[in-house]
């Protein structure tokens, strides 16, 4: 054999073993279940929701909302806040029955103080949602999931959203 070849047959033995020593061992994916609640003030000198958009007409069909609401872990206005939602609600539908969310959820107590996660889908009118987990930061990079929730309280000045979130990450 030449010595081009020898190199060449050689290249063609060492470079598997190079590439499977450089991979790094793929980490194991774990899902996270989290269970809070969603607390929005709609009025008051303290609402945490606006609506910059409106068309003023008859139906809410282009309307948008935008808020900035508390995460607690139990249902009472006082419980312990463990983080925040900030998004907006887009009036997609033309006969009001639904919406589309695209909220950014971020915790600031517990485990996941400092991590956030990215979400998007349809909020049912008439009942529970199920929606996207689409991304994520600090620990909840590369996540992706599904939230359901659903309406637990509703006054005339306020709102409570009881949630669970199913999230795949590493
Ligand atoms: C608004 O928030 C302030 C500060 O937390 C509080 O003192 C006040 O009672 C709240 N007002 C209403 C109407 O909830
Ligand atoms: C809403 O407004 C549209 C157009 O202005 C009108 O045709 C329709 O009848 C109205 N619907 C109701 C329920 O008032
Ligand atoms: C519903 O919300 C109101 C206003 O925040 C609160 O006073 C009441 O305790 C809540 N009820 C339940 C069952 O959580
Ligand atoms: C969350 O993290 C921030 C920044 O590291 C820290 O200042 C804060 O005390 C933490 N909060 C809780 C409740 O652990």
């Amino acid at each position: 054999m030449s010595t081009q070849a020898t190199l060449f047959c050689l290249l063609l033995i060492i470079a598997p073993l190079i590439t499977a020593a450089s991979t790094p061992t793929s980490p194991t994916e774990k899902l996270t279940h989290l269970h809070f609640y969603f607390h929005e003030v709609d009025s008051g000198p303290n609402a945490t929701v606006v609506t910059p958009v409106t068309l003023h007409r008859n139906t809410t069909f282009g309307d948008i909302n935008l808020f900035d609401n508390t995460l607690r872990v139990g249902p009472q206005p006082d419980s312990t806040l463990i983080g925040g939602a900030q998004g907006m609600g887009v009036h997609a539908a033309l006969d009001g029955s639904q919406g589309l969310t695209a909220i950014n959820f971020f915790f600031t107590a517990g485990e996941y103080n400092g991590s956030s996660l990215a979400t998007l889908g349809v909020i049912k009118a008439s009942g529970p949602s199920d929606r996207n987990i689409v991304g994520g930061t600090g620990k909840f990079r590369f996540a992706r999931g599904y939230m359901l929730s659903k309406l637990v309280n509703s006054t005339a000045t306020s709102l409570v959203v009881e949630f669970d979130m199913y999230i795949m990450h590493f």
